[in-house]
């Protein structure tokens, strides 16, 4: 069996900053309230023609640089978003051809926060049976154009930001340099905790689309915030120790946890918790507030870029989000 190993990352976010300040303009909200509940200061919101795969492309485009890696040596994309450009084909497909890669596999992954660690997931599976060599792992999103922004979505709005993280896997010559282990899971019976309720193929075909729904504002995300809250701190805490404990590890082994980042009070807790001490957190939320998918390769990428990452390092992360999904991975960087 071979082994896998991050080659580079790479990050984009789009360049419109939209400070705490901005939304009260919009919304009846405060900075006070923002950075008291959720620890963001601002958030990062595209111009209405940008989609999520030109986010995609810029990030990969810098994986693929710091991983010197040249596109035509990709054998495979996986991209995870919950924001596609359009319902099909996946969002891969687009950023494929923008890529100008064509006949490479291009796959989707809707795993939502965890959806870059399912990604990596499969690309390490690949990549250990010997399949492929080297796989583009993306986590994209473009939020702000599927938000309700104005005072009646504020609990969600609040919370998200657009952006692009990716990373290039490829095959691992040493056990001090590869991904060690990925533990997903899920439970759909929280489904609807989180979730965009319309439109849906579940519906009579004659109310798939109909201005009522409009009208009630089910096109936008819809969440049970507390309840969210309280199943990610006991998840996020569970399934980080299931894989370090799987690999023999204890948690001071681990040189820096760069989690999801959804609320900066999960974190807090989840660490508490653990007893994780403070500095060994590697926290975006203040700069890029929740990009779901593309939150683990942005952490990643700027970790690095802070000389907090280093070769040789371990590095944990761990995911919760909608469906409800979770998920750990853990890297000897
Ligand atoms: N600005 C000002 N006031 C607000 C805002 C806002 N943006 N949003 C809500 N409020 C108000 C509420 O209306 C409520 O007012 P009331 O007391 O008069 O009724 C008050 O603030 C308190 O609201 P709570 O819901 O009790 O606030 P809470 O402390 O629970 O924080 C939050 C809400 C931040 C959403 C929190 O529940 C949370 O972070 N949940 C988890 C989010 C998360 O993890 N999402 C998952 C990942 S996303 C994914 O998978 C796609």
């Amino acid at each position: 069996m071979n082994h896998s190993r991050i080659l580079g990352v790479g990050m984009y976010v789009p360049p419109r900053v939209w400070k705490n300040d901005d939304l009260a303009s919009v919304m009846d909200t405060s900075d006070e309230w923002i950075v008291q509940r959720t620890g963001i200061k601002q958030r990062h919101w595209v111009e209405n023609s940008v989609s999520t795969s030109d986010l995609a492309l810029e990030a990969a485009k810098a994986a693929l640089e710091n991983a010197n890696v040249k596109k035509e040596e990709i054998e495979m994309i996986i991209l995870a978003t919950l924001s596609p450009d359009h319902e099909f084909p996946g969002t891969a497909c687009f950023l494929q051809a923008k890529l100008g890669i064509p006949g490479v596999p291009a796959l989707d992954v809707r795993q939502q926060c965890s959806g870059f660690i399912y990604a990596t997931s499969i690309a390490d599976q690949f990549i250990r049976t010997g399949v492929y060599k080297k796989i583009l792992v993306v986590g994209a999103e473009v939020h702000s154009k599927g938000l309700d922004r104005t005072t009646k979505g504020r609990e969600v709005s609040v919370l998200f930001g657009d952006g692009a993280g990716a990373a290039v896997i490829g095959v691992s010559d040493s056990p001090d340099h590869r991904i060690l282990s990925t533990h997903l899971h899920a439970d759909g019976s929280f489904a609807k905790e989180l979730w965009v309720k319309a439109p849906g193929l579940a519906y009579d075909a004659t109310v798939r689309v109909v201005p009522e729904a409009i009208e009630r504002g089910e096109h936008f995300p819809a969440m049970n915030g507390k309840t969210v809250f309280v199943h990610a701190v006991k998840r996020m805490p569970e399934v980080l120790m299931e894989g370090l404990q799987k690999n023999g590890l204890k948690l001071e082994d681990v040189d820096l946890f760069v989690f999801h980042q959804a609320n900066l009070r999960i974190n807090e807790m989840v660490a508490k918790q653990l007893g994780i001490p403070e500095e060994k957190v590697f926290n975006t939320i203040d700069k890029y507030a929740n990009t779901t998918a593309a939150t683990i390769p942005i952490g990643l990428h700027d970790a690095v870029k802070a000389g907090k990452l280093k070769p040789g390092m371990l590095v944990a992360s761990a995911a919760f989000g909608s469906g409800f999904t979770w998920a750990s991975m853990i890297i000897r960087w």
